[in-house]
């Protein structure tokens, strides 16, 4: 469990009781007086936290601040490292930018950093994420695992499917994975990874998980033309509002409980998983890699995570980087 201190054990307890929790229950189970709890509620009010006071009975959270917060998250968070310490930004340029500069000067590892815009969100193959503020998770994590670089990809795997469970949990929706790592829903992309590294030529110094999920946007709100897939978001498959806060508590959660399967017994049961959600297993692709394009069937993924395509004359191909699409 985090410890967010006062603040933050007070929003856990408003979160796990069902209503007005009495100041004379705040001050014991918090271990501090009465004008104490009163100081820390007007500190949180402060923050943007609408806390009632319910007249002889306590107090009663009824909503928090808009913007996601490093205490929403990490109060009551069960997690062993990932979120062991999480940055909340109104707007950056890019959260894999921060997490990469945080983690080059020494950031813990598990560190999370999310952003409510993005500026300049940064996509595979050098292209842009969309990253409109008030809507969407932007989020990047920092990892140290001691393994290879060659091995680092698999950490894909954690991602994609830490972002499937979480929308499974929070949605009634049926997210499948794309190659390398695209999350569809319907057909049409609604998260989009995007791992860097650091690392010298024996082994990983970090790694930063770069999770983009489109939750509450509306599509009708973006130009057509900005998008290069065609994209969706939760709400707009789901038809209601996602939580943001209660999402990405799930994410991160999914995420730590998957990157201790990962250190304990390797890639195999995450890629496992990986593979059973995939939408293009068995099926026939086509793959383009610059000025070269092919089409064959998928056979699946190797412990790296290229992707093994069959061709025509029986061979299979190894693809490492490259747009899949079914044809
Ligand atoms: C893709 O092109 O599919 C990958 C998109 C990755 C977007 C996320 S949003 C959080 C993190 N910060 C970034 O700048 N990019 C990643």
């Amino acid at each position: 469990m985090k410890d967010s201190g006062v603040d933050g054990r007070i929003i856990e307890l408003f979160r796990s009781g069902d209503g007005v929790v009495s100041g004379a229950a705040l001050s014991r189970l918090l271990g501090v007086s009465r004008t104490a709890v009163w100081k820390h509620v007007k500190g949180l009010r402060a923050a943007g936290y609408l806390i009632e006071a319910v007249p002889s009975k306590g107090y009663r959270l009824l909503s928090s601040p808009k913007l996601l917060t490093q205490l929403d998250l990490s109060s009551g968070l069960a997690t062993r490292r990932v979120g062991s310490r999480i940055v909340c930004l109104k707007e950056t340029e890019s959260t894999n930018q921060v997490a990469f500069k945080m983690a080059e000067e020494g950031a813990v590892e598990g560190t999370v950093v999310i952003a409510d815009a993005q500026s300049a969100g940064k996509g595979r193959l050098g292209r842009v994420w969309l990253s409109p503020a008030g809507v969407n998770l932007y989020c990047s994590v920092v990892l140290r695992p001691s393994i290879a670089p060659m091995a680092a990809c698999q950490l894909t795997f954690l991602s994609v499917v830490a972002v499937a469970r979480a929308i499974e949990s929070c949605t009634s929706l049926k997210p499948q994975i794309k190659w390398p790592n695209d999350i569809l829903i319907n057909g049409r992309k609604v998260a989009g990874l995007l791992n860097e590294m650091n690392a010298e030529t024996e082994k990983v110094n970090f790694v930063v998980l770069g999770i983009g999920v489109n939750l509450n946007l509306r599509m009708s709100s973006i130009a057509e033309s900005l998008l290069r897939h065609p994209a969706t978001s939760l709400i707009e498959e789901g038809g209601e509002e996602v939580d943001r806060v209660a999402f990405t508590r799930r994410l991160l959660t999914e995420l730590d409980e998957l990157y201790d399967v990962f250190l304990q017994e390797g890639e195999g049961p995450v890629r496992a998983e990986w593979l059973e959600r995939s939408a293009i297993r068995g099926r026939s692709v086509k793959v383009s890699q610059g000025e070269r394009e092919f089409t064959g069937e998928v056979q699946g993924v190797d412990s790296f995570g290229a992707l093994l395509v069959r061709l025509s004359d029986g061979s299979v191909e190894t693809v490492l980087s490259g747009d899949v699409a079914l044809v």
